[in-house]
């Protein structure tokens, strides 16, 4: 889905932000049970599932490949899978949105079955490098063709016999690694796919749920190495997709720069994986608590209690970057806010985002009137204190979800309103955000 009226608006400074809010399901964890869902016998029921486009999209693919995906009610789906190794070729372009997930994990779930699809996006995911998925899927006897550069739109060719893989990952993406693993569900033999830089593990998690062979076990090179034995049989199961991390950052951090506010987000997942921006913020002087942590289904979630806080500028530890990789749009808005320097390194993923996000963020900080200076890997933003930016900015975000989001929070706490070109993006992964910002006291206008 493409979103050819874009939709204006502004974020206007705001009273403190008192309440209670829940945010939706988590994004990564909706994609990977619709998809895991369509690979096992049998029924998956999945609640709290994210409606958002992201996860829609990825929906019609399971579906475009033979499953059955029905909506019973709100966040709750039924997906009737295959088995691994029944899906069959879809009957029409598999058109993923804005959706980068959805998109890498499906070429992972479909290249070790001898069907072929084509993939596309919209205008943001269609500069997206799919290479990196494409060409280690290759080892499995998988082929494609693709657009100058390895882009889409572009057609992949399951293997028809194919081999189990060793492979490296040899960037930070969970998504790649996941892709990986799906493949490997359905090659003979045990695959062997390791990485040095720890990511996201909740393709590897559901996995064992849905009862697949899979051992993860310490590399040489202090990563980790997965073996997964292939010709699995998957079973459905019951899944609660906790609340999403990614989604909370944004009325999190809106709370800690709007003064006197009050908020407590609840039921919020707190995998060590996903919690980096949490770390960094308290580490930062935020007055953050996180309140009844429990394990929920094989994750943790906890409620934070926020206050609003003077920060204070620090140096994020670069180990750290993967376990917030979505989180620096909004802790660079953070960051402005704080007293003295932040700086962020190690942000080499960030360019190939649903934007080249750090140069979004820069050019949305200066235009706001935030002094930040470019590091080839990242940036330093140098706060302005509580009251301090002046906002009064205008944002082009680039079919980025995440840089609207950003800077319309930053509009709440900055003396004048910022506005962001488009706001439709936001629909892609929370797309009740304005509501639960206005719930909470936020302001918004059209613009
Ligand atoms: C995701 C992995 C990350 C992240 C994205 C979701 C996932 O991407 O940025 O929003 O669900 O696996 P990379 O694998 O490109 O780092």
């Amino acid at each position: 889905m493409s979103h050819p009226a874009a939709r204006p608006l502004k974020g206007c400074p705001s009273p403190a932000l008192k309440g209670l809010a829940t945010v939706p399901g988590d994004k990564s964890i909706s994609h990977r049970s619709l998809i895991l869902g369509g690979m096992a016998l049998g029924e998956t029921w999945i609640t709290g599932l994210l409606e958002a486009e992201d996860v829609l999209n990825t929906a019609n693919a399971v579906r475009a490949f033979g499953a059955s995906v029905v909506r019973q009610g709100p966040g709750a789906w039924k997906v009737s899978g295959t088995g691994v190794g029944g899906w069959r070729r879809p009957e029409d372009v598999l058109d993923f949105g804005n959706a980068g997930t959805g998109s890498r994990l499906m070429m992972g779930a479909m290249a070790t079955t001898p069907v072929s699809a084509v993939f596309t996006g919209d205008a943001s995911l269609r500069k997206r490098p799919m290479k990196r998925v494409l060409e280690p899927l290759t080892l499995f006897g998988t082929e494609y063709e693709a657009q100058p550069g390895g882009l889409m739109p572009l057609t992949v060719k399951g293997a028809v016999q194919a081999m189990p893989v060793t492979y490296h990952v040899p960037m930070a993406s969970a998504q790649v690694k996941s892709a990986m693993l799906l493949a490997a569900l359905n090659a003979p033999g045990t695959s062997r796919i390791s990485q040095t830089t720890l990511t996201r593990d909740h393709t590897e998690r559901m996995l064992k749920a849905f009862g697949a062979n899979i051992t993860v076990g310490p590399a040489e090179d202090g990563g980790e190495v997965i073996s997964i034995t292939g010709e699995a049989e998957l079973k459905g199961i019951k899944i609660a997709v906790p609340r999403d991390p990614s989604s909370a950052a944004f009325p999190l951090v809106a709370a800690l720069i709007v003064p006197g506010s009050e908020v407590t987000l609840t039921d919020v997942m707190l995998n060590p994986r996903r919690t980096g921006l949490f770390d960094t913020l308290k580490e930062m002087g935020a007055d953050l608590e996180i309140r009844n942590a429990h394990d929920a289904g094989g994750e943790m979630v906890g409620d934070l209690v926020v206050r609003a806080s003077q920060l204070k500028g620090i140096e994020v530890p670069p180990a750290r970057v993967s376990d917030m990789i979505d989180e620096f749009p909004i802790l660079s808005v953070a960051a402005a806010f704080a007293e003295g320097k932040t700086v962020m390194r190690g942000l080499e993923e960030l360019r190939v985002k649903e934007s080249d996000r750090l140069a979004a963020i820069i050019a949305g900080l200066r235009a706001n009137g935030v002094t930040v200076e470019e590091l080839p890997d990242g940036l330093i933003v140098h706060g302005m204190g509580v009251g301090g930016v002046p906002g009064g900015g205008s944002v082009v975000t680039h079919l980025d979800h995440r840089i609207a989001m950003s800077f319309l929070v930053m509009g709440f706490a900055a003396k004048s309103a910022v506005m962001v070109d488009d706001a439709a993006m936001i629909a892609t992964s929370f797309p009740v955000f304005e509501s639960l910002m206005k719930d909470l006291g936020a302001v918004f206008e059209a613009a």
